[in-house]
């Protein structure tokens, strides 16, 4: 398969361990092996201090797959497999697409999640979220995108770069449209867990949708990304089973330290969530704060969940040459739209991370000296 680059994954890899601030960054604040280790409980210390390194099981550990079907109610643990996030995005689409199928995947969004549908040979539409509606995607929008060959829908919410929510009768309306045509659904759940303010979380879309597979992982909400942990569930075992097949070709099967640790993680899940939740909501003060003083330069949307806010520069018309110009002065990284293939007017603002307001104010001093 020959696919193109992957413009924010390679803007990433240029900045991100070289410069000195992150103000982009998905993922929250990590923690060290030592200190997740320690919060093993009595059950799971025994797993992390005999651990042999042998080949572990293609779906996973048993264990930690009934650790991530209780995050979904109605599912078992033989309805998950494990991937690595970005490799459950490859599995799904590489087992349930072919060349002339036709994709609906949301606008803007993770490369990925429309690339690899490409690259497969798939036509592929977007559907654009409307900025002037608090990045909303619109229902009657999509309807007039979808096509009688129309094999498959991508969202994700919370959403990746703005931090937009939907609702649940917003997804309930979404699965009677996609049921009656025999649509299936591909649920990007990364930043499941971050919700701000008074926002409803909705059901995760695998337990209330039969065509639906949900795509979690550690890496944004837990601040895990290290570990390399995701997972895809799903009420269809076929189509399960069938990209497990695939995985032969991938990875065969996940790293067994990193499974012991998911375990870890997700029996702590209520400790490590709570403490990232206040520390997102802390910065989102601050980033009010900073959105109030630099108003007549940024307009945003405020993000409903998640750990990013996609905001509209209004003193430029190159975000990109922005950018670059901040990241050479001052060492701070923020991402223009253009690596997310949506115009050169928005950047994404990370808050998940401790150092946010530092930074936050760096890009600040900036901004009121050069604007
Ligand atoms: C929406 C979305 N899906 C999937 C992924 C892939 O996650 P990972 O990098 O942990 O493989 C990302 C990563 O940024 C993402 O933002």
């Amino acid at each position: 398969m020959k696919i193109p680059v992957f413009d924010l994954e390679r803007y990433f890899a240029k900045y991100e361990f070289s410069t000195k601030y992150l103000l982009s960054c998905s993922d929250c604040q990590t923690m060290s092996m030592h200190e997740l280790a320690a919060m093993a409980s009595e059950a799971a210390r025994p797993l992390w201090d005999g651990l042999e390194l042998g080949y572990t099981e293609t779906m996973g550990h048993p264990l930690l797959r009934q650790a991530i079907a209780d995050l979904y109610p109605g599912l078992a643990a033989d309805n998950t497999l494990i991937a690595a996030p970005e490799e459950g995005v490859f599995l799904l689409m590489n087992t349930l697409l072919k060349a002339g199928d036709h994709v609906v995947c949301i606008s803007p969004a993770y490369q990925s999640l429309h690339e690899v549908a490409r690259a497969i040979g798939c036509g592929v539409s977007d559907w654009v979220l409307d900025e002037q509606n608090g990045w909303a995607p619109d229902l009657a929008d999509l309807e007039k995108l979808l096509r009688p060959e129309t094999r498959l829908v991508v969202i994700n919410f919370p959403h990746n770069p703005s931090g937009a929510v939907v609702s649940q009768d917003f997804l309930d309306s979404l699965y009677a449209l996609l049921d009656a045509r025999g649509i299936y659904l591909l649920s990007d759940e990364m930043y499941r867990f971050l919700y701000h303010d008074q926002v409803q979380p909705p059901n995760p879309a695998c337990g209330d949708y039969h065509r639906a597979v949900t795509l979690g992982g550690l890496s944004k909400a837990f601040g895990l990304p290290g570990l390399r942990l995701g997972w895809l569930a799903t009420q269809d075992m076929d189509l399960l089973e069938e990209m497990s097949r695939f995985k032969d070709y991938t990875t065969i099967c996940h790293s067994a330290p990193s499974e012991i640790l998911g375990i870890i993680a997700l029996e702590n899940r209520e400790a490590i969530l709570d403490r990232q939740t206040r520390l997102i909501r802390k910065n989102r003060r601050v980033l009010e704060a900073f959105l109030k003083e630099h108003d007549a330069r940024i307009r945003c949307v405020l993000p409903k969940g998640g750990s990013m806010c996609f905001p509209r520069l209004t003193f430029t018309d190159s975000a990109q040459a922005f950018c670059e110009n901040l990241v050479r002065d001052t060492g701070v990284m923020l991402v223009p739209s253009t690596m997310f293939r949506f115009g050169d007017h928005h950047v994404r603002i990370g808050i998940g991370r401790r150092d946010f307001p530092k930074v936050l104010e760096v890009f600040s001093s900036y901004l009121a000296a050069v604007v």
